[in-house]
């Protein structure tokens, strides 16, 4: 368990170099006061130097929206753990569904790429979620079981407190169609169930992503499974962006 909120920003491939730099400014400008929630931002890796040179010394950290797992090697496009450590990201995303389902990333490779990053220090959000056929078809705990288990197995009880998993359901990422509050509960409840199956130390750490906007955060949050959220088209609106650090600073922990 966190002791506060986590609500991270997955830019995309949004907001470049210039962009991002004084969207960061902005929110470094404007976010100068949390009690109860950490917010995290994950730029695309051209702005990460310079977003991660705006927000030093704020109340915001800097992550990468992927992560490989090798020290350095012939891996072309690739970034390495401590390339990310350098430029101090304390984070990074793996598994997310567009790179699952636009550049073929296995959960084997999730699993390898979450390992590497948190050997280098870094803490990892690992994604997972069901397509809507899947979830059709009823079989989104085996889907989710898939994604997990690579992942899970790779961990210690020492590195497993650097492990974050943000339940995504595909057919809600971008659509505008959030999950319903009980679809949240139970997937939060079933990865939960596959976290203990593990003997993990504690209790996973759990965010929702999928959809998330100030109109809907603030029930989704309210729900004791869910520990913050993974948000992408309202982190790059200012104002939207704002209104669900106020909503989670509103929330109680
Ligand atoms: P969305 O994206 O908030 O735009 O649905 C979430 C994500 O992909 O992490």
């Amino acid at each position: 368990m966190r002791s506060k909120h986590l609500l991270v920003g997955n830019w995309k491939m949004n907001l470049g170099p210039r962009q991002g730099s004084s969207y960061a400014r902005q929110l470094r400008e404007s976010i100068t006061n949390l009690a109860r929630t950490d917010v995290w931002v994950a730029p695309p890796f051209a702005s990460l130097p310079i977003v991660a040179t705006e927000l030093k010394g704020s109340l915001l950290s800097v992550g990468a929206q992927n992560v490989h797992w090798a020290e350095s090697g012939a891996f072309t496009g690739e970034t390495a753990p401590s390339f990310l450590t350098e430029l101090e990201a304390t984070f990074a995303l793996t598994g997310h569904s567009e790179r699952r389902t636009y550049f073929g990333e296995t959960s084997d490779q999730v699993a390898q790429r979450t390992a590497g990053a948190i050997a280098a220090g870094l803490e990892v959000i690992a994604c997972v979620g069901e397509t809507e056929s899947e979830r059709n078809e009823g079989r989104m705990e085996k889907v989710l079981e898939g994604q997990l288990n690579p992942v899970l197995a790779k961990l210690t009880q020492e590195t497993a407190k650097s492990v974050i998993i943000a339940y995504e359901p595909v057919w809600a990422i971008g659509t505008g169609r959030v999950a319903s509050l009980d679809d949240i509960r139970g997937a939060h409840q079933f990865i939960q169930r596959v976290w203990t199956s593990f003997n993990l130390p504690g209790s996973a750490v759990i965010l929702y992503g999928g959809s998330v906007n100030p109109s809907n955060f603030a029930d989704i949050l309210a729900l004791k499974e869910v520990h913050g959220a993974l948000v992408g088209g309202a982190s790059i609106k200012l104002e939207q962006w704002l209104d669900l650090v106020k909503i989670a600073e509103a929330t109680p922990v």
